[in-house]
């Protein structure tokens, strides 16, 4: 063993946000983060309001472990000279990475201990919780999570548009995962402890604020209990809330979707499909649909100028194209653009992606036709089959001709 200077620093973990299971030789039953980015004036008292209370409940037997990203107030020095007054204080400098969530995790990839916690480092969370939740994980919960919204929680003066942002949030995210969000009351909480074993040796790939997302979803988590408390007010610094983290979990919350449970599998599946730039062609091409069901009902209904059929989607379908285009170019496939900005080169994929379509709508006829004439005679049916069809044909043919993204080994 290494021997440890006074007051030195954790060194930060690099490579991928893994807790690993195996334990050191000295094992401890609880390691709490604290997360702090500028909360000079809150650092002392949290310190001391929680080695305060857990040196009664469990002396010795725990680790208070701040991770600061090297805030410019200086919050990591102010720490650091805690470290004499406070022996189960340990304190990690980050400079090269950022983020809340993440610097929890490094937090926990150093901790001695078999029972993990987050805690926030501004005292909007209330510390007596710990103890029943520290209960809970000791007898049976693999998870143990500080509520707003059971009984004993709350916020305490909240304006009516925060709780309505998060509670929009919360719905979101039980539409988009509810085998994650349906799981827990408060899914936003930051104050929660985990049994190490629950997270261990798994990959965690959390971007933002909400961590707790990330630790049901990934982890292997069985029973789960909850602990009401009231969200305090903050006396001191400031929230770094900003309109990204809204951005942020949306982004968190579809990434998730996509990489666990059943879609995750197919994904795995899959390989290398690109399936994000997939859904956003076809979000695309959805948006195509709609302008071409559009312009198909303005030319071919009895009701309007009723062309031929053929005739009329030859047109609604070169709309669409358009529409698509334009779309894919600044959205679908920005990455691959940003580096072909000229606007020859921009015509040039014009041209490309209007040719294949324009196959793509031959295509289109014959299988609007075929479906119509000997399956289903409902032409808008027929137009939707034969439309899903094809967009998987131009997106392959797209991918690899007109925004072209294979990789030269
Ligand atoms: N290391 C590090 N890096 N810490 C950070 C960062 C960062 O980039 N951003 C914020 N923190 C720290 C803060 O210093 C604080 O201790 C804690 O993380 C929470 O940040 P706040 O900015 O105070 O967040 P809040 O009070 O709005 O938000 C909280 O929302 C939930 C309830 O809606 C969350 O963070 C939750 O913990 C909380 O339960
Ligand atoms: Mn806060």
């Amino acid at each position: 063993m290494s021997i440890i200077e006074p007051n030195s620093l954790l060194s930060v973990p690099t490579g991928l946000l893994r807790v690993s299971q195996s334990l050191g030789s000295r094992t401890i039953m609880f390691s709490l983060v604290i997360p702090t980015y500028k909360e000079r004036d809150n650092i002392e008292k949290v310190v001391k309001t929680l080695s305060n209370l857990l040196d009664e409940s469990i002396p010795g037997d725990y680790e208070l472990i701040v991770v600061d990203d090297d805030s410019p107030d200086g919050t990591w020095e102010v720490a650091q000279s805690l470290m004499p007054e406070y022996p189960q204080l340990r304190v990690m400098r980050r400079q090269d990475e950022r983020g809340l969530s993440s610097a929890v995790i490094r937090g926990w990839q150093v901790a001695s201990g078999r029972i993990l916690g987050v805690i926030d480092g501004d005292l909007q969370h209330p510390p007596h919780v710990l103890l029943q939740m520290l209960d809970a994980v000791g007898q049976r919960a693999d998870l143990a999570v500080a509520s707003r919204h059971v009984d004993g929680g709350g916020v305490s003066s909240w304006s009516f548009i925060r709780r309505f942002l998060s509670r929009g949030a919360q719905l979101l995210g039980l539409i988009i995962l509810p085998g994650v969000l349906g799981r827990v009351s408060d899914p936003m909480s930051g104050y929660f402890l985990v049994r190490r074993t629950a997270i261990a040796d798994v990959t965690l790939n959390p971007i933002g604020y909400k961590i707790l997302l990330e630790v049901v979803g990934r982890g292997s988590v069985g029973e789960i209990a909850e602990v009401g408390y009231v969200f305090c007010e903050r006396t001191e610094g400031e929230s770094k809330v900003t309109w990204k983290q809204y951005v942020e979990y949306i982004h968190h919350l579809i990434r998730l979707r996509l990489s666990t449970g059943q879609l995750g599998k197919l994904s795995q599946h899959i390989g290398g499909f690109p399936i994000g730039r997939f859904l956003r062609f076809g979000l695309v091409g959805l948006s195509g649909l709609f302008v071409d069901m559009v312009v198909l009902y303005l030319l071919h209904d009895p009701t309007t100028l009723s062309l031929p059929l053929t005739r009329s989607k030859i047109i609604s379908g070169e709309i669409a194209i358009i529409n698509n285009f334009f779309w894919n170019d600044s959205w679908t496939f920005a990455d691959v653009t940003m580096q072909q900005q000229e606007w020859r080169q921009r015509l040039k994929r014009f041209l490309k992606f209007n040719l294949i379509c324009l196959a793509g709508l031959v295509l289109n006829v014959l299988v609007l036709n075929l479906v119509f004439h000997y399956i289903i005679r409902n032409s808008y049916i027929a137009n939707l089959i034969a439309i899903a069809s094809v967009t998987i044909w131009n997106f392959w043919i797209n991918l690899k001709l007109s925004w072209r993204v294979t990789q030269v080994k």
